[in-house]
């Protein structure tokens, strides 16, 4: 089949390569014609686990042609993906003003019948507005429109695409229905579950499986905070809790809480319609103020740690929000940097990936090209990201560059024995192990 995909973010690009790892034929394009010219070049736009190889391959061979507009993207397609962001407002509401233009260029450029699918998460009720504008813009052309939205991670975003869970698909009609099941059919063919629902189901569940996997990170990081106040492991506590299949272990590792660019978004927005539906859900802007209060909480443990933090030292290990990616959008390492810097101390980060956008975000942060250069002459090292990399430090190495031995580990990650034995004084999060 041939595809369109319009925006070549981390989900449209990701969306372009996969499906053309299957066999169709995508069309991506953007407005950021920088990003253009680095895909034109063979070039992925950001860090991510095995897409470097896919766009080479997809590229190579044809499958994935960047075009430099939504009118060449979608000629002769029978589906154009809408990838594009939607950042919050002051007020918290998703601005959808790159998805209506997208669609509106969408329904200018169509050559034929087509379904519009909204990729990028978008609060209930768009795909309304989505088939109004395509009913006037373009009078002749026979639209469908569906909900699909995606549930890949970032750091193992191409895995999550190329062998997913489960597939959402939303949709109104038949017709709709029939497109997105021959699209998919690599996959269900393959076993892959394919789940139907209405549009406006579609839609939600979408920000309600975000909300609810943020209000599991926000709900063990806070009962965290109970472990270390009775002497109790939040790990085994979360090992416990998992081992019940009706809770289920992921998202609860306790730590430096959550960040990235989706769950803060996710939740505002879903307040937000929440709200403007005649209900307000307070517990999803309370998951927020619960995230919140754990950087800060790890924030004060360092302090209290440094006794008088002005001038001193912190080496902060992993930049990124998480693991296998160079995003820093929301990330919890960037937020604690703010909060010792307020505190009058210096702060050094390392990171694989994420050092360059780190520092861009915040100027004050000074770069090490490696964690021993970041921890030289630090008087605390706090593990943020748990990279793989930082699981096999050299404690003993570590301990005799560093001017005060504290480690705290933000991601529970570290070896606090091999820690202990070179004479740091290790903490972490939950627990007093
Ligand atoms: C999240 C969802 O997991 C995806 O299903 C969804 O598609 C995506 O948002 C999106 O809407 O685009 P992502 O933000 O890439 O994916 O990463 P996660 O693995 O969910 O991690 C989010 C944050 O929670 C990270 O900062 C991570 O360090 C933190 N986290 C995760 C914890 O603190 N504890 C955990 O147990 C798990």
């Amino acid at each position: 089949m041939r595809i369109a995909v319009v925006g070549a973010g981390h989900v449209g690009l990701v969306t372009a390569v996969t499906f053309a790892h299957v066999g169709h034929d995508v069309a991506v394009t953007d407005t950021d014609a920088e990003k253009l010219s680095m895909l034109r070049a063979g070039e992925c736009p950001f860090f991510e686990p095995g897409m470097q190889d896919l766009l080479t391959a997809s590229l190579a061979s044809g499958a994935v042609t960047v075009v430099d507009s939504v009118g060449e993207a979608v000629d002769a397609v029978e589906v154009a993906f809408v990838c594009v962001g939607t950042p919050p407002r002051a007020s918290g509401e998703a601005n959808l003003i790159a998805v209506e233009r997208s669609v509106q260029a969408i329904a200018q450029g169509a050559t034929g019948p087509l379904v519009v699918v909204e990729k990028s998460t978008v609060p209930a009720g768009t795909a309304e507005r989505v088939g109004a504008i395509l009913a006037n813009a373009a009078p002749g052309v026979t639209f469908g429109v569906a909900s699909n939205p995606e549930f890949l991670r970032e750091g193992s975003a191409v895995e999550d695409s190329l062998h997913p869970e489960r597939i959402l698909v939303g949709a109104d009609t038949p017709e709709a229905f029939e497109v997105m099941r021959r699209l998919y059919a690599p996959f269900t063919d393959a076993g892959v579950p394919l789940i139907e629902t209405d549009v406006a189901t579609a839609e939600l569940s979408k920000h309600a499986v975000n909300a609810f996997l943020a209000l599991k990170v926000s709900f063990i990081n806070a009962v965290a905070r109970v472990a270390e106040a009775v002497g109790a492991d939040v790990r085994d506590v979360a090992d416990l809790m998992g081992s019940d299949p009706r809770v289920g272990r992921g998202m609860l590792s306790a730590g430096l809480g959550f960040g990235g660019s989706c769950f803060h978004k996710d939740l505002l927005a879903f307040h937000h319609l929440s709200a403007q539906a005649g209900y307000d859900f307070r517990l999803l802007p309370e998951i927020i103020r619960l995230n919140d209060e754990t950087v800060a909480s790890v924030a004060k443990r360092v302090e209290d740690a440094l006794w008088n933090p002005e001038g001193k030292k912190v080496a902060l290990l992993g930049l990124a929000f998480k693991p296998g990616t160079d995003d820093i959008r929301f990330a919890p390492a960037l937020e604690l940097a703010r909060l010792l810097f307020a505190k009058g101390a210096v702060v050094v980060g390392y990171d694989p990936q994420a050092g360059d956008a780190a520092k861009a975000e915040v100027p004050e942060l000074e770069l090490a090209a490696s964690p021993y250069e970041a921890a030289a002459g630090a008087s605390c090292l706090v593990l943020c990201t748990e990279w793989e990399e930082l699981s096999e430090l050299d404690m003993v190495r570590l301990g005799s560059v560093m001017s005060e031995r504290l480690i705290v580990d933000g991601r529970n990650f570290l070896d606090a024995e091999a820690a202990r034995a070179a004479g740091f004084t290790y903490s972490g999060v939950g627990h007093s192990k």
